[in-house]
C-alpha cells in the first residue's frame, strides 16, 4: 500500500458508533444556532482569482439570509463587501457573478459606489442634508486566500487564518498548481436537495459506500480508495486509476485517455484526491482538472449543492476530453449520493430509526458530528427539548461548570 506523505490521525480503538440523533436533522431551532455559531462564524469558500482577472468583476455569495460581493477593484486587490446598499439594504449587484464597470450602481436609487467599496456619491445628494460618504461605504467582510481560493467568514470564529488552517494541503495545492488555475467555460453547478445539510455530508463523509452505490467509481479506483483524517477538522479521501482497464464506457476512455502528469509527485499522478474542511466544504483534485463542491443550507431541509471548476491553461484537447469524461464520472456519482442523502434524511423522521451504527471506515461521518456537538453541545441530547428551549440548553451546555475545584 502507498506510503503518503500525510500527518494523518488514527480511527480510536473503541470510539462511540452511534452519530447525531434524529432530531437535530430536522429542527428549526437548531437550525437557527447551526447559521449563527457554525455557518456563520466559519470560513466558507467562494470562488478564484481566477474568476475575477479584470478590475470590477465580481462574484456573490448568500449565505442565510447574509449577503456578500467579492470584487476585484481598480487597483487589483480583490476585497469582500455585504451586498447590501447603505440606503435601504438593496443588492448592489444582483446575480452569481458579472462586472461592473468602473463603479457600482446600486439598481434601487443609484447611489454610485467604487469598485473598492467607497461611496463616491447618492443620487441626489442634497436630498440627504449633511452627510459624510465616508461613512456610508459597503460594509467590509472578513475574506483570505489560500493559492488563489477565496474565502469569506461572516462573524469572528474559532479557526484560524486560512494559510494555517490549510496547511496540512499545502504541499499538494503548491504541486497541482493551484494558483495558476483558469475557469472552465460552465464553471457553477447547483441544485438544491430537500434534506438537512447535515444528510448530504454524512453521505460524503465515509467511502464505504462507494462500492456498492457508485459503479463507476469502484470500477475507476474502488480497489485502491482510502479516507485519511487530519487535524483541525480537515480530511482527505484518495484512489488510483489504471491498475484495470475499467468496464464503464466513460471509466475505460478516462483510463485511457487521461495525461501523464510527470510533474506530480508519484502519489498523485494517478490519483484523484479529495481534501475536505469542516463544516461544509471538499475540493477535487484530478491530473487534469479542479473543482471545489459545497453544501450551502437554505433551511433545515433544504440545501444548495454548489460549486466551481477549473482546469490549468494551455490544455490540450486529451486534458479537455480527459476532463469531460472525469465530469461525466462525477455527475453520475453526484446523482447517486443525492437519493442516498434523500433516504437518509427520510429516515430521521421514522419512529424506527434508532440511530446510526457506524464501521471504522466511517469514522469521518462521526468525525464531523463530534465537531459540530463541539460547537453546539445540545446536539449530544438523545431527546429533543422543546423547540423554544434548545437555545437555552445549548446555552448552558456550553458554559463550563461554576464553583468546582
Ligand atoms: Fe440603494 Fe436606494 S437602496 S440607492
Amino acid at each position: 500500500m502507498t506510503k503518503l506523505p500525510y500527518p494523518t490521525i488514527d480511527v480510536p480503538k473503541n470510539w462511540d458508533r452511534g452519530g447525531l440523533p434524529a432530531w437535530t436533522y430536522h429542527s428549526p431551532a437548531l437550525f437557527a444556532l447551526e447559521r449563527e455559531k457554525l455557518f456563520l462564524t466559519h470560513w466558507q469558500i467562494v470562488g478564484h482569482e481566477c474568476d475575477l482577472p479584470e478590475p470590477g468583476d465580481w462574484l456573490a455569495f448568500d449565505l442565510l439570509g447574509e449577503r456578500a460581493v467579492i470584487m476585484r477593484g481598480q487597483d487589483g486587490v480583490i476585497r469582500a463587501f455585504h451586498n447590501l446598499c447603505r440606503h435601504r439594504g438593496a443588492r448592489v449587484v444582483d446575480g452569481e457573478t458579472g462586472n461592473c464597470r468602473g463603479a457600482i450602481v446600486c439598481p434601487f436609487h443609484g447611489w454610485v459606489y467604487n469598485l473598492d467599496g467607497s461611496l463616491r456619491g447618492a443620487a441626489q445628494p442634497r436630498s440627504f442634508g449633511a452627510m459624510k460618504r465616508e461613512d456610508f461605504g459597503l460594509k467590509p467582510i472578513e475574506m483570505d486566500s489560500f493559492h488563489g481560493f477565496l474565502f469569506i467568514r461572516f462573524s469572528p470564529g474559532p479557526q484560524p487564518g486560512i494559510a494555517t488552517l490549510l496547511a496540512p494541503f499545502d504541499a499538494d495545492f503548491a504541486s497541482y498548481r493551484v494558483q495558476d488555475l483558469v475557469p472552465v467555460s460552465v464553471p457553477n453547478r447547483a441544485s438544491d436537495l430537500p434534506v438537512n445539510w447535515k444528510s448530504v455530508r454524512d453521505v460524503d463523509n465515509e467511502g464505504y459506500h462507494v462500492a456498492l452505490a457508485h459503479p463507476g467509481l469502484q470500477d475507476l479506483y474502488g480497489r485502491t480508495y482510502r479516507d485519511l483524517y487530519l487535524k483541525n477538522g480537515l480530511s482527505m479521501s484518495i484512489g488510483w486509476y489504471g491498475d484495470t482497464p475499467g468496464r464503464l464506457w466513460s471509466v475505460r476512455n478516462y483510463t485511457r485517455i487521461s495525461p501523464e502528469r510527470t510533474d506530480l509527485p508519484g502519489h498523485l499522478q494517478k490519483a484523484w484526491s479529495y481534501y475536505g474542511f469542516f463544516p461544509n466544504s471538499v475540493f477535487t483534485m484530478t491530473p487534469e482538472g479542479v473543482q471545489f463542491y459545497h453544501d450551502i443550507p437554505l433551511s433545515e431541509g433544504m440545501t444548495r449543492l454548489s460549486g466551481r471548476s477549473y482546469r490549468w491553461p494551455h490544455e490540450t484537447r486529451q486534458q479537455r476530453l480527459a476532463r469531460y469524461l472525469a465530469y461525466r464520472i462525477d455527475r453520475d456519482t453526484s446523482v447517486e449520493d443525492q437519493q442516498l442523502s434523500i433516504w437518509s434524511n427520510e429516515s430521521m423522521m421514522s419512529d424506527a430509526f434508532e440511530g446510526f451504527h457506524l464501521s471504522d471506515l466511517e469514522y469521518g461521518l462521526r468525525r464531523h458530528h463530534d465537531g459540530l456537538r463541539r460547537i453546539l453541545p445540545v446536539m449530544s441530547l438523545a431527546v429533543a427539548p422543546p423547540e423554544d428551549q434548545i437555545a437555552a440548553r445549548n446555552e448552558e451546555m456550553s458554559c463550563p461548570v461554576q464553583g468546582r475545584a
